[in-house]
């Protein structure tokens, strides 16, 4: 490039610089600017969501509002629609708006923590729709997760007119055959698409598969966005951690120790994923695949976040959504005392990754 042409491409891009500046609008709390004016609620609504209900932590109702964004938003049924019947509104909120239906179907069990987190939210930012606010609350609690990505935000959901018909919301005891089908008539999911969002199963601890449990963890990290639940639903199972055997749950490879160490449950569909021709493969290519597994995730959640919605009416709000906190780095690992030998291997294309075991017994296994 000669030195004239050098100085008007420079030239150039310090006015296209300057027009994206121009663009944005001073926010009426006079502390930030967005590109669009309807973002500008959102930064209020992200500090006190993050100060006053996640504390910055990717802790219990962290985990609980990214489920309800699942609930609210797959509660929504192509078929059921173009048969002219009620078919669920998709991620519209009306799991807020709608308080004593929705969390009350029983695959909502336990929805009604994170519906009772976010209500005082929708009254106290009442210029923000309860689909928006679900939506929004699962992304900014999500990059407290270390290894999250940043999800996409998209605001402008109307509210919710109608609850969502019950039946909609899969369950751990429904077969992999029955839970793709319903992916696909919720929200068009390819069963790649179903095996990165479990990506969620990431950050989660489960109260109601096993009534004897309380916060029974999927994997060894659930405080962390990492890959150990590819690993961990993959290992052979040896017991229940707790009464078991009840509906949804499989055998853990990690059952009850001791003392308050209540074990890793597992569930009956992610075992199956897990192991099923369809997604075996999907499910063992995001073992120790940070950014693999990451980045589908991400794509996957953009459009659940949107199920139901006409995306060209809603506006790009992603800038509000804080930057996550970076993953350790730690690569994926065999809990302590397990290897390969532990792995059930059910991708027939590729052979397991190689992954080193943590130190430590049996008893050390579960924070
Ligand atoms: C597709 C089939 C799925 C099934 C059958 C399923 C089932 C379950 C069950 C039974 C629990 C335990 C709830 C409890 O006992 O407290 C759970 C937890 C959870 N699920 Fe799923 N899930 C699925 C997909 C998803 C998706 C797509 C997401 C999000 C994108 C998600 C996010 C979560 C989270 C974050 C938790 C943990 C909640 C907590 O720790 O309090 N799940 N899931
Ligand atoms: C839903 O459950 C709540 C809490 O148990 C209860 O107060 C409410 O009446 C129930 N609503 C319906 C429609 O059954
Ligand atoms: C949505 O409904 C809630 C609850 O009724 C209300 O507080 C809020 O103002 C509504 N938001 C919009 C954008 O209509």
């Amino acid at each position: 490039m000669g030195f004239a042409s050098l100085i008007s491409f420079v030239g150039l891009s310090v006015a296209a610089v300057q027009a994206a500046n121009f663009k944005r609008v001073t926010c009426p709390d006079g502390v930030n600017t967005a590109t669009n004016a309807a973002c500008c609620a959102f930064f209020a609504l992200r500090d006190d969501l993050q100060i006053n209900l996640f504390e910055n932590q990717c802790g219990e109702d962290t985990h609980e509002v990214v489920r309800l964004t699942f609930h609210d938003a797959i509660a929504f049924s192509t078929s059921l629609k173009a048969a002219g019947k009620p078919a669920g509104g998709g991620a519209d909120g009306s799991m807020l708006i709608f308080p004593n239906i929705e969390p009350n179907f029983s695959a909502n069990n336990g929805i009604d923590d994170s519906v009772n987190a976010l209500l005082p939210f929708l009254a106290a930012h009442n210029t923000i729709s309860a689909g928006d606010l679900i939506q929004f609350a699962g992304a900014v609690g999500i990059s407290n997760c270390p290894g999250a990505p940043r999800l996409e935000f998209m605001a402008g959901r109307p509210n919710a007119t109608a609850p969502a018909p019950d039946g909609l919301i899969p369950e751990p005891q429904d077969s992999i055959t029955e839970i793709l089908a319903r992916m696909e008539d919720g929200g068009g999911f390819s069963p790649d698409e179903v095996v990165a969002l479990l990506a969620s199963h990431s950050i989660a601890r489960a109260d109601h598969v096993d009534p004897t449990l309380n916060a029974a963890p999927f994997d060894s990290t659930p405080f962390d966005f990492d890959t150990q639940i590819f690993v961990e639903v993959l290992l052979r199972g040896i017991g229940f951690p707790g009464t078991g055997g009840n509906q949804g749950e499989a055998e853990s490879p990690l059952p009850k120790t001791s003392g308050e160490n209540v074990g890793e449950l597992r569930l009956l569909s992610d075992q199956e994923f897990a192991r099923d021709s369809r997604t075996a493969c999907t499910w063992q290519g995001f073992v120790n695949q940070q950014e693999k597994m990451t980045n589908a995730f991400q794509a996957a959640m953009a459009k659940l976040a949107v199920i139901g919605q006409d995306k060209s009416k809603l506006i790009d709000c992603s800038e509000v959504i804080p930057i996550p906190v970076p993953s350790s780095g730690k690569p994926a690992t065999f809990p302590a005392t397990k290897t390969i030998a532990d792995i059930e291997q059910a991708c027939a294309n590729a052979p397991f990754p190689s992954l080193a075991t943590d130190p430590g017994s049996v008893e050390t296994l579960i924070p």
